[in-house]
């Protein structure tokens, strides 16, 4: 360890005993543990001697992994509700659709997404983990059918106990995905933070024609998922871990990919509406657009993605407490079929990250999109159900796809 600076100590430390609590922390007392632990003191820029390279595992710096660290719908509709509501006629899509990124027209035609999204790690490795977290914020922006255009970065990190490198490789996952999708870093912040966190804030920009919102749906549509679901039970179970390399391995690629091809073919089949699936969940989305859109959909059970051993993780209670905020939400705007079961349930529940897709389709299209959608690399696409008229429930899920589509063909 570095040989202490002890004029600045001393200097440092005169005011916090003088006051009787540290400047750095006031919460605690002057000497804190720390210095009483480990002869360092923080506020005068000493460290714990960090090992380089040490192999840092995320998820147990954190207390609710990947977009389980989200607040609830209802909280959050408790919170926002009590705000002045935003009118401006340039604003085009605001809060108050909850639609996936707020969208303003600065010129005539010229459309901005913006987006923001921030959160705790679901993966151990900090490469992988900067990758999700990019790949989840610029979601938000194909989702409106936009392409991104800057980033900026917002970054929590425990500075003073983790490797410095773990940081970097954060940032340069994140800055490697903004590179795949044609986007820039231009800036960023940055919080010394006991939980790790990060994510970006993107701008974008949509035409008119392109523009997909969660209130265009229409009956008839058929409803287009890209990725496969589990990645919230999957990160429970390596936290607890119980997950297979398996299970580990086909998640993190799943988030860790663009929604960028999809939203491409989407725009190109003349797709209006989408959204995507992350921390409330496929029926936690899936209900919004049908309020929004003011129709019911049905989703058949046995057509969903999954990723391996989601089922199993979850028949096993490998679930987070994401579920029940995410279940006290949608619950009431859906009904299950009857031989559904508690572990299925929460498949539909299970909170996303960087999760794909919903795009509800004409059904004349639907065929051609979800060929595209296959033939460039997008395999787990499917066709999970289909869109009718308003009924008492927004969402009704069958186990079977043919309860949904009898005996017709999808496409
Ligand atoms: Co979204
Ligand atoms: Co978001």
């Amino acid at each position: 360890m570095k040989k202490p600076d002890l004029a600045k100590r001393k200097k440092v430390m005169g005011r916090s005993i003088r006051l009787g609590h540290c400047v750095c922390d006031p919460s605690k007392p002057c000497p804190c543990p720390m210095f009483q632990h480990h002869n360092v003191c923080l506020c005068a820029g000493e460290h714990l001697p960090v090992k380089g390279p040490v192999d840092v595992k995320l998820t147990r710096h954190v207390r609710s992994a990947g977009c389980a660290s989200k607040i609830g719908q209802e909280d959050l509709h408790a919170v926002l509700s009590k705000l002045p509501k935003v009118t401006d006629k340039r604003l085009v899509i605001g809060l108050a659709t909850a639609d996936d990124a707020g969208v303003f027209e600065i010129r005539p035609g010229t459309l901005l997404v913006q987006t923001v999204d921030v959160f705790t790690p679901g993966v151990d490795d900090p490469y992988t983990f900067g990758r999700i977290a990019a790949c989840n914020a610029l979601s938000d922006v194909y989702a409106m059918g936009g392409g991104p255009v800057t980033a900026l970065s917002i970054i929590g990190f425990p500075i003073h106990t983790l490797p410095h490198s773990a940081m970097t490789a954060i940032l340069r996952g994140g800055m490697d995905v903004l590179g795949e999708a044609g986007a820039v870093l231009v800036g960023g912040h940055s919080i010394n933070d006991d939980e790790v966190k990060f994510g970006l804030a993107v701008t974008g920009l949509v035409t008119r024609s392109a523009l997909t919102t969660n209130a265009a749906a229409k009956p008839g549509d058929v409803l287009i998922l890209t990725k496969p679901l589990g990645t919230g039970i999957i990160a429970l179970a390596g936290q607890l871990g119980r997950a297979s390399a398996r299970a580990q391995k086909a998640a993190a690629e799943s988030m860790a990919t663009l929604n960028r091809r999809a939203a491409e073919l989407m725009v190109r089949h003349r797709v209006k509406a989408a959204t995507d699936v992350t921390g409330f969940g496929l029926l936690g989305h899936l209900t919004r657009m049908m309020l929004e859109s003011k129709a019911t959909a049905e989703i058949a059970f046995d057509a969903l993605p999954l990723l391996p051993d989601t089922l199993d993780y979850a028949t096993a209670g490998m679930y987070s407490g994401a579920n029940e905020r995410n279940a006290s939400f949608s619950e009431k705007h859906t009904r299950f079929a009857s031989n559904m079961t508690e572990a299925e349930q929460a498949v539909l529940y299970d909170a996303q990250t960087s999760g794909g897709l919903l795009m509800s389709v004409p059904p004349l299209r639907a065929g051609a999109l979800l060929k595209a959608l296959h033939a460039e690399g997008i395999p787990h696409a499917a066709i999970i159900g289909r869109v009718t008229l308003p009924s008492s429930r927004a969402v009704k899920v069958e186990r079977s796809a043919e309860n949904v589509f009898g005996n017709i063909s999808a496409c």
